[in-house]
């Protein structure tokens, strides 16, 4: 059997480092990885270059701009790397004959009832749900997410949520951080506890978004781990793995300085993944302790 061509985008980042690791292990693909340096996913021309030469099957963008509070300030970038840039890597695919894996969010969704866009009740979110982004990075993920059904090109959108796994800045990281900080100082960690959504770790999205790529799916998926939590939640789970007796103290989203409006309710219902029988997403609890006991995430 010829081993499966992939252009993966964006491997500098937490899940394209995670899922060229993984099909580059895996014999039934033949894996081509880039990165900002190596492929700037604006760049049209170097994009359609770059596919062209390679002529892939599948190109898996994980590229993103991802920094909720500058896209405020800057939504001109967000929406270049996270719309823009999706209709080249679109264009690029139909150009060679492949088809597209995109990565999305759960911060397409409103997460308030009666909020933008009609909100829903509180129950997890499924594909058919309306989205209503409340920030600047939400309305440049939902842009480029309907770039994509809109252009022709086969393809596949894994809505994701709450992502980490380094390199580079990620929840956890940050956590043991201020745990340390808090710790000195002698007091409590302040996290907040009623945003609710689901972390997911980049090894088990990049193990799902294999299974897509093997099944040759294709349409809206939403792709985070199982269960609900919130920040505090979240930030208790690491501590108690990582053994610090520290205090958490929970606040309000409110009392969190920011300026971009998150969802406070974005849980998502794998419905389709489970529909096809190809989610294989563990319960986020579960998902947290092997990156930590078994991939390095934890400090050495
Ligand atoms: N992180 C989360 O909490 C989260 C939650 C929900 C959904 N998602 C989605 O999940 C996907 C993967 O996220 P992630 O956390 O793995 O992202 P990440 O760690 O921020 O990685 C994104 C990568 O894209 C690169 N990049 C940015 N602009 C580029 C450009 N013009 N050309 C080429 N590369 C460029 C970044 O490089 P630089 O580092 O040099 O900028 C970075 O290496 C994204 O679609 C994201 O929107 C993430």
């Amino acid at each position: 059997m010829r081993a499966m061509k992939v252009l993966v985008t964006g491997t500098g980042g937490q899940l394209g480092s995670k899922l060229a690791g993984l099909l580059g292990r895996d014999p039934r693909f033949d894996v081509t990885g880039t990165d900002r340096r190596s492929l700037d996913v604006t760049d049209r021309t170097r994009v359609l270059e770059a596919a062209r030469a390679l002529r892939p099957a599948w190109i898996v963008n994980c590229t993103a701009y991802n920094d909720v509070e500058r896209a405020e300030e800057e939504p001109d970038r967000a929406f270049l790397v996270n719309d823009a840039a999706v209709g080249h890597l679109a264009d690029a695919a139909a150009a060679c004959g492949a088809r597209l894996l995109h990565v999305s969010t759960d911060y397409v969704f409103s997460g308030e009832p009666g909020g933008e866009a009609g909100g829903v009740p509180r129950r997890p979110y499924h594909e058919g749900d309306a989205p209503g982004p409340l920030s600047a990075y939400g309305r440049s993920k939902l842009a480029g997410e309907e770039r994509l059904r809109a252009h022709g090109v086969p393809w596949v959108v894994l809505r994701t949520s709450w992502l980490y796994g380094g390199p580079g800045r990620n929840f956890l990281h940050t956590m043991l951080r201020v745990a340390d900080e808090a710790r000195r100082g002698g007091r409590p960690v302040r996290v907040v506890s009623d945003q609710i959504g689901t972390p997911t770790d980049a090894w088990s999205l990049a193990a799902q978004a294999r299974r897509v790529l093997l099944e040759g799916a294709s349409g809206l998926f939403h792709a985070s781990c199982e269960g609900a939590a919130s920040w505090w939640d979240f930030a208790g789970a690491i501590f108690r793995l990582a053994g610090l007796g520290v205090g958490v103290e929970p606040i309000r989203l409110e009392a969190y300085p920011a300026k971009a409006r998150r969802p406070r309710w974005s849980v998502l219902e794998k419905r389709r993944l489970t529909s096809l029988g190809i989610h294989v997403l563990p319960h986020w609890t579960q998902g947290l302790e092997a990156a930590w006991r078994l991939r390095g995430l934890g400090p050495a």
